[in-house]
């Protein structure tokens, strides 16, 4: 078995591996441009007999934080140790990059993704529920907009640190699939993909679809619950705008930021009212 970086012409051969997954409603033909060329982490193929078998990518969130994701295995390969072993050569590079921490999150259901990385010292970081709501009941519209943000100050830092939406899920908020700790330097690199909304001391986390139908995201919402009212109706109205599909959220084990959202047309996604995914963590330094 050998590992190298992904190159253009594996395109093929791995985007008919990813068809092999979530039912053909993978992702990774959507983001294959951008991570090929991304500068930072390293989108790695894995080969066996020369065949590639499987890939994953590694991706720096911030300054000491790495984030796993998008491993595909190639599906009569599936259960072989390939997983384990793509898993051990970024766990051993996040090593030699210094990392103090690295993540990635599964579904509550994929045994062998949450097996392998339990079984390399990970532990559960948090639990969080996936909420998604269509996007044709109509929003009341608030009178006053929220103000855009464009710099990180420690203050916002410290104000989303505490609220309940951050402090009920260990830390983390989740853009998209990702999850990163809430800090300065993690929150200065949401703003590039993602927009931080401010009003009467409440903040809202949203990310705009990537194109259209496509989901926005909401990453964290906070302040009294008059603000977050507006907050969430301004973001929802946002994402109409934007011609987005649906408005999906990741929320901890909190009822009621549960009860908050479901009160608000928020769907759950998974059919029962145990969480959806796991994050795992690890501290290779
Ligand atoms: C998840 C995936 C990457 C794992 O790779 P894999 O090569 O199939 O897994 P491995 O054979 O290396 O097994 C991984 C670990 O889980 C365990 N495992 C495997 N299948 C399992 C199952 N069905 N139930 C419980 N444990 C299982 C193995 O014992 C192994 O642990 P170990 O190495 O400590 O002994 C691969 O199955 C895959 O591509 N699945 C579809 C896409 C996906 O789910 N990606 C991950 C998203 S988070």
């Amino acid at each position: 078995m050998q590992f190298r970086p992904l190159k253009p012409e594996d395109k093929e051969d791995a985007l008919a591996i990813a068809s092999e997954t979530w039912d053909g409603e993978d992702y990774i033909h959507l983001i294959w441009d951008e991570w090929l060329n991304e500068e930072e982490g390293e989108f790695t193929a894995i080969l066996s007999g020369g065949e590639l078998v499987g890939y994953g990518k590694y991706t720096v969130l911030s300054p000491g934080e790495a984030w796993l994701h998008g491993a595909r295995i190639k599906k009569e390969h599936r259960g072989s140790g390939l997983g384990s072993a793509l898993l051990e050569y970024f766990l051993k590079k996040a090593k030699n990059d210094n990392m103090e921490a690295v993540r990635y999150a599964a579904h509550a259901s994929n045994k062998a993704s949450i097996n392998m990385a339990l079984n390399r010292g990970a532990r559960i970081a948090g639990k969080y529920h996936l909420f998604s709501r269509p996007l044709t009941a109509p929003t009341p519209t608030a009178k006053t907009s929220p103000r855009r943000l464009t710099e990180i100050t420690p203050r916002i830092v410290e104000e989303l640190e505490t609220c309940p939406f951050v402090k009920y899920g260990n830390g983390y908020i989740a853009a998209n699939w990702q999850f990163r700790k809430v800090s300065q330097p993690s929150l200065e690199k949401y703003l590039e993909k993602g927009h931080i909304y401010s009003m009467h001391r409440g903040f809202l986390l949203y990310t705009p679809p990537s194109a259209p139908n496509d989901f926005a995201y909401i990453s964290a919402i906070s302040g009294s619950l008059e603000v977050q009212n507006i907050l969430l109706n301004w973001g929802i109205n946002e994402s109409k705008n934007q011609k987005a599909g649906s408005i999906m959220v990741k929320l901890p084990s909190y009822p009621p930021l549960i009860q908050f959202f479901r009160r608000r047309g928020f769907l759950p996604w998974g059919k029962t009212t145990e969480p959806d995914f796991f994050l795992l963590e690890f501290n290779p330094t």
